[in-house]
């Protein structure tokens, strides 16, 4: 018994955390009165040395460590920098450039700061129309996305240009007279122009956006037209600055909710958001049923990523939410912004 405790005591001080060597460990536990203050009197650690040799004997492990440094000192700069917010909100850093021909098209910093607000209270589910989700979609309300915007700069440039096609993208040179963008990688940037054209050169778009796989090149971001940012000024049925909230769910990957194809019943990735066939327009009054594969089901139009009018649409999906977080976290195709 003596002999025993004794050994125990030596073992003990030599791997002293009781980590790294079971039979001790066993020993230990079977006379635990009498080592537990010995090994609580004088503490020592041999957690440095086993790590200090096993990162010099291999280059995988070191390189894990590495990263996992890296990662911390990125983590705590985003703290620091205000960018993630005490609560894991993700803020992104957001830069307009607005490119106009008439004053008019030239919106001011007041609408500007409109669009912002509404993008912040849509994306936290603090705006003022949250409540009229119907009973039957609470369940899958997404709530506070988390993601949250913050201007950073504006920048203004006159141009004798009527028209800005979408499959040309000269809106975001300014070799061909438009912006430059501010850092894609680690900015938000949102183009106005005073008219967005097809291949045709015909008008009808609202707005566009690129999906994360597009992040940081040189055209990533939204297009909107003047007529739709903000609220004061703009354009009915689509003056409450949806235009920008729909287009942002697509900038953090949120397709349409009948996907990514004109055929509808596509998957959208999210199975709180019933399957659609195809947008709904205007203000459709609930409950709304359409047919997807000879199932009819309950539409929630009133998802941000359908085509209705600005009051007629209030709320993201639980999943979408997910979805957006996806783009956004530290190892998210979007990390850049935060
Ligand atoms: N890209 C869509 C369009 O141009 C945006 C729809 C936005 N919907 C809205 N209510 N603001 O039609
Ligand atoms: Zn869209
Ligand atoms: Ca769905």
């Amino acid at each position: 018994m003596k002999k025993l405790f004794f050994g125990a005591l030596v073992l003990s001080f030599m791997s002293a955390c009781n980590s790294d060597n079971i039979s001790n460990q066993e020993e230990i536990s079977q006379d635990t009165g009498a080592t537990t203050g010995l090994v609580a009197s004088k503490r020592s650690c041999p957690s440095d040395l086993i790590r200090e040799k096993a990162l010099k004997n291999d280059p995988a492990l070191k390189a894990r460590y590495e990263a996992n440094e890296l990662q911390a000192e990125n983590f705590k700069r985003d703290l620091s920098m205000g960018k993630v917010l005490a609560d894991g909100t993700v803020e992104i850093p957001v830069v307009f450039n607005v490119i106009y021909n008439t004053a008019s098209q030239n919106v001011s910093d007041a609408r500007i700061a409109e669009q912002i607000a509404v993008l912040n209270a849509d994306y936290s589910a603090t705006n003022s129309d949250i409540n009229k989700i119907p009973s039957a979609f609470q369940p899958s309300a997404a709530g506070n996305v988390k993601i949250s915007f913050k201007l950073v700069a504006t920048n203004r440039k006159q141009s004798t240009k009527t028209g800005w096609r979408s499959d040309l993208e000269q809106m975001k040179k300014s070799s061909t007279g438009g912006i430059n963008a501010t850092d894609p990688t680690k900015n938000m940037n949102i183009w106005v122009v005073n008219s967005i054209l097809d291949e045709n050169n015909q008008p009808g778009t609202l707005g566009y956006a690129y999906y994360p796989e597009s992040a940081g090149l040189w055209y990533d971001g939204l297009v909107i037209g003047y007529q739709y940012i903000g609220k004061t000024g703009a354009s009915a049925p689509f003056n409450l600055g949806r235009t920008v909230t729909h287009e942002v769910g697509h900038y953090l990957n949120l397709p349409h909710l009948w996907g990514s194809s004109d055929t509808g019943c596509q998957t959208d990735y999210s199975n709180d958001t019933p399957t659609s066939p195809g947008p709904n327009y205007g203000t459709p009054s609930y409950p709304l049923n359409r047919v997807c594969g000879g199932v009819s089901r309950s539409q929630m139009f009133m998802n941000y990523m359908d085509y209705v009018d600005d009051k007629a649409m209030f709320m993201f999906s639980a999943n979408q939410k997910t979805r957006m977080q996806a783009v956004v976290a530290a190892a998210g195709p979007r990390a850049g912004l935060r």
